[in-house]
């Protein structure tokens, strides 16, 4: 099932109560979820997330990227952090899992043009998926480069392969493909790409930015934070955007006054995904 990378089209979020169909452990701490929900299956667009409520009820709910779309079943891939992430890991085949989504405003992937660098750094690879397929079937080449700790950590390297993407490695122990940085990596070879999409933690989008800035590619950073709210209702989650990008809110920034040249986005909102060159970091 193809879903369309764009931004600008906003989707009602509904609550899906999902049943758990699979799940699998590839490295030590990082699960992947498969649960059958149709609908979201049929609206979810690259770069979107969900809210997951864990089980129990006793936590808020989790923000979650959508790893892969096929046919009624989507997949989530966690790693463990925390008791929310610890809880859900724990799902078994028939478990009931409510899930909010699709949330927030994805890839732009037809602005990325037809030679795509695909930046992941460790559990920032769950979003990757879906663009890499879909830019993959529009005709686009894709690279993915991908960081983690260890070897182990890197996961499904054969998936990304299968769905067309070319996997360059980074690991910060050498253990597999470059050792150090996977960023190392894009500053040295990115020249040829149309443009980058990147996620990870913050200090390797502000190193993709950089580098981007570097190469003079454009580059959209799907950010990270951890979401209170997850609907744009508590304004706990913002960051300074150019007041002149389409992201940003439409509504008058009461705080701003008129003079200033940024807004307050909120990254559940109007991202997760942004242009880095609009960002005022
Ligand atoms: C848009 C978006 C998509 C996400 N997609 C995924 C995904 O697909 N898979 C996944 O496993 N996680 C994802 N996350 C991160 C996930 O939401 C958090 O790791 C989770 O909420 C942590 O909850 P916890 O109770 O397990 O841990 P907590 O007790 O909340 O945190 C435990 C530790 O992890 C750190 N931490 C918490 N939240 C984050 C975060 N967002 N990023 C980095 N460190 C954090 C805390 O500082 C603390 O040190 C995503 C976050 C966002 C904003
Ligand atoms: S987490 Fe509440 S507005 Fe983003």
């Amino acid at each position: 099932m193809e879903t369309p990378c764009m931004p600008a089209l906003e989707m009602s979020p509904a609550v899906h109560a999902t049943v758990v169909s699979d799940r699998r452990e590839p490295a030590p701490g990082i699960v992947i979820v498969g649960v059958r929900a149709p609908q979201l299956a049929a609206s979810i667009r690259a770069g979107q997330f969900v809210m997951a409520v864990p089980p129990s009820g006793e936590r808020v709910s989790t923000a979650l990227g959508v790893y892969e779309v096929e046919g009624d079943r989507v997949s989530l891939m966690l790693v463990v952090v925390g008791p929310r992430t610890r809880e859900l890991a724990l799902l078994s085949d028939g478990d009931s899992l409510a899930l909010l989504g699709p949330l927030g405003n994805g890839f732009d992937c037809d602005s990325l043009g037809d030679d795509v660098a695909l930046v992941a750094g460790g559990v920032g690879v769950a979003p990757m998926l879906l663009p890499a397929r879909d830019l993959v079937a529009r005709g686009a080449r894709v690279t993915l480069y991908y960081g983690a700790r260890t070897a182990r950590a890197l996961v499904d390297i054969a998936l990304f392969e299968a769905v067309g993407a070319t996997v360059v490695t980074a690991t910060d122990d050498g253990t597999l493909g470059h050792h150090g940085y996977v960023t190392d990596v894009l500053a040295r070879d990115g020249a040829r790409h149309s443009a980058i999409a990147a996620c990870g933690p913050s200090p390797m989008l502000r190193s993709v930015a950089r580098v981007a800035r570097q190469l003079d590619l454009r580059a959209q950073l799907s950010l990270e934070e951890t979401f209170a709210c997850g609907v744009g209702a508590c304004w706990g989650c913002v960051v300074p955007l150019d007041r002149s990008s389409a992201q940003a809110p439409k509504f008058p920034d009461a705080a701003a006054g008129e003079s200033r040249d940024y807004v307050h986005a909120r990254i559940c909102k109007e991202g997760p995904v942004f242009w880095a060159h609009e960002l005022r970091w």
